[in-house]
């Protein structure tokens, strides 16, 4: 079935585009874009109170083991002797990105992994209001690609 569908949607597109040069041009144009890297790098529009009061939230609790610019150690995919991984860096260097606000914002809350408590739950100390101002500064770090990638690929996935 799968092999089928590729030239099936292909012969069905060319049937109704064939009839309309506008549509057409308008589709190439896009792929053309796409293909030379010119569709536009999304903006971060924060506030900048918000990102500071972020940072300073997260240096009063999170930075004594994710580090105070969220850098954390260069090592964090070497397990520690006693098998478990340190912290990781949440700066844009490793995974924190390929998850989505809420699913960052539920982690923290709880903590994880679950029952193992290696990152402490934050909830009942930290209200969701102070996380999220958290997350802001945390993103306000992530580089040009990473965020893009993050914004299209996970937060607004179809
Ligand atoms: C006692 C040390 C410790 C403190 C304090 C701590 N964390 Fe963590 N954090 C960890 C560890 C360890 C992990 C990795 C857990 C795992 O996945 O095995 C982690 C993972 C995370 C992750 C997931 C990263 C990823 O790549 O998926 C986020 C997000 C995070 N922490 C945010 C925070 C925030 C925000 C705070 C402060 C409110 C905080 N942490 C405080 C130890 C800590």
């Amino acid at each position: 079935m799968k092999k089928c569908l590729l030239p099936t949607l292909t012969i069905t597109g060319f049937i109704l585009m064939s009839g309309c040069t506008d549509s057409i041009s308008t589709a190439n144009k896009l792929l053309q874009q796409i293909q030379q890297g010119q569709t536009e790098i999304v903006e971060r529009n924060f506030d900048p109170a918000q990102i500071t009061r972020g940072r300073a939230i997260f240096r009063e609790n999170c930075a004594v083991c994710h580090g105070p610019n969220a850098e954390a150690t260069p090592n964090w995919r070497k397990p520690l002797e006693n098998g478990r991984y340190p912290p990781p860096p949440l700066d844009g260097t490793a995974h924190a990105w390929h998850h989505s606000t809420e699913e960052l914002k539920r982690f923290i809350l709880k903590g994880g992994p679950p029952g193992e408590g290696r990152m402490p739950g934050w909830e009942g100390k930290l209200t969701e209001q102070e996380i999220e101002d958290i997350l802001v500064w945390i993103k306000s770090l992530w580089p040009d690609e990473v965020y893009d990638a993050w914004y299209k690929r996970i937060e607004h996935r179809q």
